[in-house]
């Protein structure tokens, strides 16, 4: 048997839709999973365009050379196990993609791995859960020479946004995974967002589900329109089947957490970026994580929450406001963070690509992204996405309405850190001389560490006062 165009390993949910989709595309698909039938029941479904394997070494000798095997199994331990196995039964020239969320230093490692017998390791960041998977993902690829190969297929099976695959080659190694990684973190932020303004809403102005409901059907149908908004507007309208209350009042404050988010937060630390707000979204969900100690906390220590007083559609539409400048923040932040590790590992990064590739088929697909799109366009080595024109222009408008609403949640006890930290991320970018001075003059009073002046060049210590 052989003729098979790519083999897919790992055919839970994610993988065995991404067959689909190959095979609709024209690929042939060698199937392998270690649970047996699996491959089986793919294959026979597949009929001509899959070739179901009992075994590795059996999709591997089904495949035409060069051969391309896709990984879809899950990050960590499994994609080494995987590797293990296959490299015995490849050949120089032949490619292994891992299409899961792997950490993109894992990702390298394997690069080099793989390298030392001939074969290609590529990271390929896939973005739109198993319906993206199905229909088209967005796709983020990381890797050398084979991805031209290869990237016709792929460049089918993606998401098309403005008639455009949403596919883009990101740069060498580790590059396709660590920019997924800053979408899981950009993710993560616009997500903790949303949940902000439902808990404004919730809290300081009492509305119910069902009050909310349009409010974010009109922000999904507005500028801030984006899959993310869609999602919210579709779980205040769900209700539970047994109790026909809205089924989001029943659910656990308890947010869970993969783990890509935090990698994304840990690495714009590495990269000395500030990412105030992707980090921010990691501590709300670990906040989050406290359920039982916050229950008898507000039970210790009482809580100031209070109703909003004002008026309540100024609020509603100032929170509609600020939630499109919070997202470009958010945007510019994690932006800036690609653009430093794209400079640090020389990487060439393409972030108009990155933005064109993110408005179709990803988690985070946005009418926003075709704005920050079209300032990569405008100017491709943008220092930060605050200074295009446009991306200033629509933050400056929302300026005053997005500081009511921090104002707001403060004085009304609604813990609301995305908003805020969004806000002083753009505060602190624009400031010209920041607090750091007196950072310093602590530093070299106690550490004697020493100090710029801006007066005259150098490093300088001082003689500090004794009180
Ligand atoms: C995607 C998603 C996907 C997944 C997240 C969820 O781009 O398709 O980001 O990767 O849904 O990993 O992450 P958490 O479980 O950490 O929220």
């Amino acid at each position: 048997m052989s003729g098979y165009d790519i083999g897919l390993v790992g055919l839970g949910t994610m993988g065995a839709n991404l067959a689909r989709n190959l095979a609709d595309n024209g690929a042939r698909v060698a199937l392998y999973d270690p649970a047996p039938d699996a491959a089986a029941r793919l294959g026979a479904e597949l009929g001509a365009k899959g070739y179901a394997a009992k075994a590795l070494a059996e999709l591997c000798g089904a495949l035409d050379a060069p051969r391309t095997v896709f990984l879809m199994v899950p990050a960590g331990s499994a994609v080494d196990q995987s590797i293990a196995d296959l490299l015995p039964l490849l050949s120089p020239g032949d490619a292994i993609i891992d299409g899961g969320n792997s950490l993109y230093t894992d990702t390298e490692r394997r690069v080099a791995a793989c390298a030392a017998r001939g074969v290609e390791f590529l990271g390929f960041g896939l973005s739109g859960g198993s319906e993206g998977a199905r229909r088209g993902p967005s796709i983020m690829a990381g890797g050398g020479a084979a991805v031209d190969r290869i990237s016709p297929l792929f460049r089918a099976i993606a998401a098309k946004a403005e008639g455009e695959a949403c596919f883009a080659h990101i740069g060498p190694g580790g590059a396709g995974h660590f920019v997924k990684m800053l979408h899981n973190g950009i993710e993560y932020a616009l997500m903790q967002l949303i949940a902000e303004a439902y808990q404004i809403m919730h809290g300081a102005l009492g509305m119910s589900a069902r009050d909310m409901l349009p409010v974010f059907r009109g922000w999904a149908a507005g500028e801030q329109g984006g899959f993310l908004v869609e999602c919210a507007a579709r779980v205040l309208a769900t209700d539970d089947p047994e109790s026909g209350r809205p089924l989001v009042d029943l659910i656990e404050d308890r947010a869970g957490q993969k783990g890509t988010g935090k990698w994304a937060a840990n690495a714009t630390l590495d990269f000395g970026v500030a990412a105030p707000t992707l980090a921010e979204a990691v501590h709300a969900r670990c906040m989050s994580a406290l359920r039982p100690e916050r229950i008898e906390a507000q039970q210790a220590l009482g809580h100031p929450a209070a109703r909003y007083a004002g008026d309540r559609g100024a609020l509603l539409a100032d929170l509609g406001e600020a939630l499109l400048a919070a997202n470009a923040s958010v945007h510019a932040q994690g932006f800036a963070a690609m653009a430093a590790a794209a400079t640090e590992k020389g990487w060439p990064v393409d972030l108009g690509a990155v933005a064109r590739v993110w408005r179709g088929g990803c988690i985070i697909r946005s009418r926003l992204l075709g704005k920050i799109a079209a300032a990569y366009a405008r100017d491709a080595r943008l220092a930060n996405l605050l200074r295009d024109p446009d991306m200033w222009a629509l933050v400056a408008a929302r300026d005053a309405a997005w500081r009511r609403v921090a104002v707001a949640a403060i004085s009304h006890g609604t813990p609301a850190p995305a908003f805020q930290s969004a806000l002083a991320y753009v505060d602190a970018y624009r400031t010209g001389r920041l607090w750091a001075n007196m950072i310093e003059g602590q530093r070299d009073l106690f550490g004697a560490h020493g100090f710029g002046r801006i007066d005259r060049p150098g490093r300088h210590h001082a003689d500090w006062a004794a009180s």
